[in-house]
């Protein structure tokens, strides 16, 4: 250390204590200010049936680990939020503030003082093993999955059949790991039996490993077909997994679909991330039913990957290189957009979203400066965004494939690339999914905090 800055080092210590002196700041304590900053920010993943692997729930378990959650917080890796909230807000949206951040600090600095327990608030129970609440239909694994631990990436498809009451709306459905330190993502769908179509729907396997299997057999193996070998209607993409992610959910009668009495959820692929040990994971489905039906329809743009958009350049990321990639879409109609999903894999640098009018005007919608492969949620907005006819999307991913970035799959780094939209996580994905809906007056006042 330099003098001058010993001076001023010891300079501001002595302010700082004559200013602690004038006006001494209580010590905080776990009853008046630690308890509430965690039950609302934490415990909702961090408790027994939550997504993270240990809890937060009472002065003991938080005690435990009240190092770790200091250095956490003021590193901003927890609660993880990777949007920018000087660019746009969304619903849930997790973060602490500064004040809230250093009275964690300070309180773990002043060896976790407890307060008076009997005042302190309680944590919130959790009772299912949901983020929504008691599911009205809960599908589980019949079988454990055996993951060997053989350090590659594992894809099955499995089929949860199903048989209800009577057809029934449904407003969310949820994917819940069973072990989070494998299961890395699932697009799961729905095939849905007409009445008298099918008089079998639990024939057939339940769980295929993709690789074992020629694509033409998938169905065949799985008896999907009804008994007239016609197929079903299958409804696409109706329960999505990402790492981290929580089920997106909106305000009563928005949104919905109708379940058919009888049908299957389908994952077409499920995916497992590397695992050197041999572990197992048991997952589940909770469903969750709604009154009516909505009055509007809910759709898809899936852009860049597998989409309907190209990738410009195609995406191929040389070797020691950083390279940026976009893709666009130009809207024709008037829409408005409820929520989107970022997806890149794990040499994602940076991530952002906007759309641009025909007059010019810019229209925010997600930027991610430092992309985390571990946390891609499905963004909802606050309100409605509307996107006028005419305007142009433009989505802009930036890939690092050096040997900076600690999360390249391949040391040294190998050109990486998307190929024939294959979701290992060692070949890359360049994503935007939007769901949205054609635009009416007065949506960009309404509200989707559920
Ligand atoms: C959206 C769910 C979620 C929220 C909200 C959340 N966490 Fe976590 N947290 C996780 C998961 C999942 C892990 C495990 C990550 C892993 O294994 O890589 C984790 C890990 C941690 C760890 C261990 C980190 C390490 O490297 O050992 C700490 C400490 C932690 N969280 C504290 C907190 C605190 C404090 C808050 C609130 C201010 C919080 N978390 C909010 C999901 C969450």
């Amino acid at each position: 250390m330099k003098h001058s800055s010993i001076i001023s080092y010891l300079v501001l210590s002595m302010s700082s204590i004559l200013v602690s002196a004038c006006f001494k700041k209580p010590t905080p304590t776990f009853e008046k200010d630690i308890a509430s900053i965690i039950f609302n920010n934490c415990t909702k993943c961090h408790n027994p049936n939550g997504v993270a692997p240990f809890s937060l729930t009472n002065y003991e378990n938080i005690k435990k680990r009240a190092k770790t959650i200091a250095y956490v917080t003021k590193n901003r890796m927890m609660p993880p939020w990777p949007a920018d909230p000087s660019y746009t807000h969304f619903v849930g949206e997790k973060l602490l503030t500064e004040s809230q951040i250093q009275l964690l600090q300070d309180w773990v600095s002043a060896g976790c003082p407890i307060g008076d327990l009997s005042k302190a608030p309680q944590a919130p129970v959790y009772k299912y093993k949901s983020s929504l609440g008691k599911p009205d239909l809960v599908l589980e694994y019949k079988d454990t999955l055996f993951i060997k631990g053989n350090n590659l990436d594992q894809f099955y498809l499995m089929k949860f059949p199903f048989e209800l009451q009577k057809d029934t709306i449904v407003s969310a459905i949820e994917f819940v790991p069973g072990n989070t330190k494998v299961v890395h993502h699932v697009n799961g769908h729905i095939i849905q039996y007409d009445k008298g179509k099918k008089s079998n729907i639990y024939a057939g396997k339940n769980i295929i490993n993709s690789e074992s299997i020629e694509a033409s057999e998938v169905y065949n193996t799985l008896e999907v077909a009804n008994d007239d070998g016609t197929y079903p209607i299958l409804t696409q993409s109706a329960v999505n997994y990402l790492p981290g992610v929580l089920p997106t959910v909106y305000p009563d009668g928005l949104f919905g679909f109708r379940l058919h009495k009888q049908g299957a959820f389908l994952f077409k692929d499920i995916h497992y991330g590397p695992s050197s040990r041999d572990t197992f994971d048991v997952s589940r489905i909770n469903v969750f039913f709604a009154k009516k039906m909505p009055k509007r329809v809910t759709r898809e743009l899936q852009m860049g990957t597998l989409g309907v958009t190209d990738i410009e350049p195609p995406l191929v990321i040389p070797p020691n290189e950083i390279k940026r990639f976009i893709t666009k879409a130009k809207i024709n109609k008037d829409i408005s957009i409820l929520t989107i999903n970022p997806h890149m894999h794990k040499l994602g640098k940076s991530f952002w979203a906007f759309a641009i009018t025909n007059k010019g005007d810019t229209i925010p919608l997600i930027k991610i400066k430092k992309w985390d492969f571990n946390w891609q949620y499905f963004y909802t907005f606050k309100k409605m965004v509307k996107i006028p006819a005419g305007s142009t999307i433009m989505v802009e991913g930036v890939f690092d494939n050096t040997i900076h970035n600690k999360n390249n799959p391949f040391h040294p780094p190998q050109e990486v690339a998307e190929r024939a939209g294959s979701m290992r996580a060692s070949d890359e994905m360049f994503q935007f999914i939007i769901t949205l809906m054609d635009y009416e007056l007065g949506d960009e006042s309404i509200s989707l905090e559920p």
